[in-house]
């Protein structure tokens, strides 16, 4: 049986051997958003069953195909699916895919999720910038030997979420015309029972803007790794602890599916407009 490093240094050079270039950027696709990847004609696909140590997604709302494609001109590395703590993976094996995709030396990584609200203010369709987290899930990807060629024992979390890119988020916005586009701190939670009002009024009071059950352990891998990191979250529903709605797996998919235009032109165009200097300050 071969162990954690064997396992990824093995799908790294097995991927090596087959792909057309090396990702610039890596993009995870979230819940109801893999149709970015419906856009692509002449990209490279494998489907996460064939590549070597790959988990499996058990989610019908999410596909499982790693694709490589030139994405708004940056040679981009998709992962159209993600594997979550709540289906019994460790989240070092649910982060197995970064931690490859890292080992092929892009310098950003670009997450998406669909997540619930927590901030009064906030709508369905906001599309919120990550600023930072709080992580709820019991468990560190990182746990265990440290692997030092990957990097540091006691990363780094002052900035985990890279401030020149939500800068850049943020005028590609005010470019596109959105109004909806804030920022915000999101909170990941085991899942996959959501959450009680008073779990919600707690969270609210931890200071989290946004809820949900997955990215927290990919960033933790990208921080580790030296990538920078942007991630985006849909709100797809909006939990009052004071007037508390079901919350129904249907309508976050009904809603991710209308916020998903949007969502596309503004991944295209933070990805054209990443690594270029010409961006002014927000
Ligand atoms: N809670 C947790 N995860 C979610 C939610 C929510 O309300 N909406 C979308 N993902």
């Amino acid at each position: 049986m071969k162990n954690f490093q064997q396992q990824v240094e093995e799908s790294a050079h097995w991927l090596e051997r087959r792909i057309n270039f090396k990702p610039e950027a890596v993009l995870v696709l979230g819940t109801g958003l893999g149709s970015l990847a419906d856009l692509i004609n002449d990209g490279q696909f494998f489907p996460y069953r064939s590549i070597p140590n790959f988990p499996h997604s058990t989610v019908t709302s999410h596909a499982g195909n790693l694709i490589l494609a030139r994405l708004g001109g940056k040679k981009t590395a998709i992962l159209q699916g993600r594997f979550h703590y709540y289906e019994g993976y460790s989240t070092r094996e649910l982060t197995l895919p970064i931690r490859v995709l890292s080992l092929l030396g892009p310098q950003y990584l670009l997450l998406s999720n669909a997540a619930g609200g927590l901030n009064p203010s906030f709508a369905p369709g906001t599309l919120m910038v990550v600023e930072d987290h709080l992580n709820f899930i019991p468990d560190n990807p990182l746990r265990g030997p440290n692997i030092d060629k990957w990097g540091p024992r006691f990363p780094d979390f002052s900035q985990a979420y890279d401030p020149e890119l939500q800068r850049i988020t943020f005028s590609c916005a005010e470019r596109l015309g959105f109004n909806n586009v804030v920022g915000g701190i999101y909170v990941a939670i085991p899942g996959p029972s959501l959450e009680t009002p008073a779990e919600t009024r707690f969270l609210r009071n931890c200071g989290a803007d946004a809820v949900g059950m997955s990215t927290v352990p990919e960033v933790i891998v990208a921080v580790h790794a030296g990538l920078k990191v942007l991630c985006i979250s849909m709100v797809s529903n909006v939990n009052d602890p004071d007037n508390f709605k079901p919350i129904i797996i249907e309508d976050i998919l009904i809603q991710a599916k209308k916020a998903e235009n949007d969502f596309q032109k503004l991944i295209i165009e933070v990805l054209q407009t990443m690594g270029h200097t010409d961006v002014k300050s927000k």
